[in-house]
C-alpha cells in the first residue's frame, strides 16, 4: 500500500513560480515571503529551493533565526519588527532586516539600538489600517530613524495592498498615498504582494513581496493560476484504507450528513481535520481518487473522510487520493471550503509529512 497522507512539495514548481514572478516583476527585486512555515510548504527546505530569490521576508524573529541556523545568508526581513529590546538584538546579532511600523519601534531604537547598524522598512500605513505609519507621520518617522547613532545601513519604505486582488481603484488610490508620503525621499520601496505583481495596475517598487504566487496559487478569485504560468507547488495525497458498500437510505459519517440516494460504494480515505482539511467542507467537494474526480460524502472527521466511488472504476485500499495539488488547485477546494488558499496551506498540520521532490 502506498503510503498514507502527506504533501509532496515540488521544488521544480516553486523555482519555476519564482521565474514567472521575477518575468513579470519589471526588474524588480524579490522577496520571497516564507512566513507560516513557507505556507506550509516548510521554512528551510523551501527558502534553501528559492536560493535565487533576491531576499525572504517572514512574520516573526524565530522564523528568521530558523533561517540563519540553516544557512541561509542573505536578507532576510521580519515583517512585523520587534517588540523589545532583547529581541532587538537577536534580530542584529543574526542580521536580520527590521520593519518598523509602529512609534515604539523606532522609541526602542533610539533607546536600546546603539551600535546595532541595521537595514530599516519604515511601513506606511496607506489604506490597509493595520501596521504602518499615516502619511502624515513619516517624515517624523524618518528623521528619527536616519538620526540613530550609529545610523542604519539604510531605511527603505514599504506599503501593504489590501485589495489589489480584486479593486484596481482602491490598488490606485494606496499607491497614490505613498507617492505623497515619499515624495522626495529617495529610498529603495516595496509595495506588491502577489497580487500587487500580477494586477492590472503596475505598482512599482524596487522590491515585491510575493507569498501565494511562490506556491502555485492564484491570489485572483477569477483568474486561475495557470493563466499567470503558475504550478502548484503542494500534493496533498493520501490513499484509501477501505471500501464498502452502502445500501440506499444509509446515512455515512458523524451527524448522518449525507445519505445514499442509490446503493453506493463509498471509498474511505486517510485525511481528516486532524490532518488540515476543514471540517466544513461540504458534500460534493471533489477529490481526485487515482487521478478521476469524486465527491466527498459526509462529514469530514479527525482522521478520513469518505468520498462516493460509485461512478468510478476499480477503487481499492491502497488507490491514491489527491485532496489539492496537481489536477485540483487549492483554489477550488478553498472555494468550497468557504475560505481562501493560504489558509487550506497553512493549515496543513504538523503530523503530515512534507516529501521533497
Ligand atoms: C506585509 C506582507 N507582504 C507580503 C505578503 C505576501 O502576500 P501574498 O501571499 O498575497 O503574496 C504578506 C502576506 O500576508 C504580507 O503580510
Amino acid at each position: 500500500m502506498s503510503r498514507l497522507i502527506r504533501a509532496v512539495i515540488d521544488t521544480g514548481a516553486l523555482r519555476h513560480n519564482l521565474e514567472t514572478i521575477r518575468a513579470r516583476a519589471g526588474g524588480a527585486r524579490i522577496l520571497a515571503v516564507v512566513k507560516a512555515n513557507a505556507y506550509g510548504h516548510g521554512l528551510v527546505q523551501t527558502a534553501l529551493a528559492l536560493a535565487r530569490a533576491d531576499g525572504f521576508a517572514v512574520a516573526r524573529l524565530e522564523e528568521g533565526i530558523t533561517l540563519r541556523e540553516h544557512g541561509v545568508s542573505g536578507p532576510v526581513v521580519l515583517l512585523e519588527g520587534v517588540f523589545t529590546a532583547e529581541q532587538l538584538r537577536e534580530a542584529a546579532r543574526h542580521g536580520l532586516e527590521l520593519v518598523v511600523h509602529d512609534a515604539l519601534q523606532v522609541h526602542l531604537l533610539e533607546a536600546d539600538g546603539a551600535g546595532q547598524r541595521l537595514r530599516l522598512w519604515l511601513k506606511i500605513d496607506t489604506g490597509m489600517n493595520r501596521l504602518g505609519f499615516r502619511a502624515r507621520e513619516v517624515p517624523e518617522a524618518l528623521r528619527r530613524l536616519e538620526r540613530l547613532s550609529p545610523p542604519p545601513l539604510e531605511v527603505r519604505l514599504m506599503t501593504h495592498l489590501a485589495r489589489a486582488d480584486d479593486s484596481p481603484e482602491m490598488t490606485r488610490r494606496q499607491l497614490e498615498r505613498f507617492r505623497e508620503a515619499t515624495r522626495g525621499h529617495a529610498c529603495a520601496t516595496s509595495i506588491a504582494n502577489s497580487a500587487g505583481v500580477f494586477g492590472e495596475t503596475p505598482v512599482g517598487g524596487e522590491w515585491v513581496r510575493p507569498g501565494l504566487a511562490l506556491y502555485g496559487a492564484s491570489p485572483f478569485a477569477s483568474r486561475p493560476a495557470e493563466a499567470l504560468n503558475l504550478r502548484p507547488a503542494m500534493t496533498l495525497t493520501t490513499s484509501v484504507i477501505a471500501v464498502r458498500h452502502v445500501p440506499r437510505g444509509e446515512t455515512v459519517g458523524y451527524g448522518g450528513a449525507w445519505r445514499a440516494e442509490r446503493d453506493s460504494r463509498i471509498a474511505i480515505a486517510a485525511a481528516g481535520y486532524g490532518d488540515g482539511l476543514p471540517r466544513g467542507l461540504p458534500n460534493g467537494t471533489p477529490v481526485l481518487v487515482d487521478g478521476r474526480r469524486a465527491p466527498l460524502c459526509g462529514r469530514v472527521s479527525m482522521d478520513m473522510i469518505a468520498v462516493d466511488v460509485t461512478e468510478l472504476g476499480p477503487v481499492a485500499v491502497g488507490t491514491p487520493v489527491v485532496l489539492w495539488g496537481e489536477g485540483l488547485a487549492v483554489e477550488e477546494v478553498a472555494r468550497w471550503a468557504g475560505t481562501v488558499a493560504y489558509e487550506l496551506l497553512c493549515g496543513v498540520s504538523q503530523r503530515v509529512p512534507l516529501e521533497l521532490r
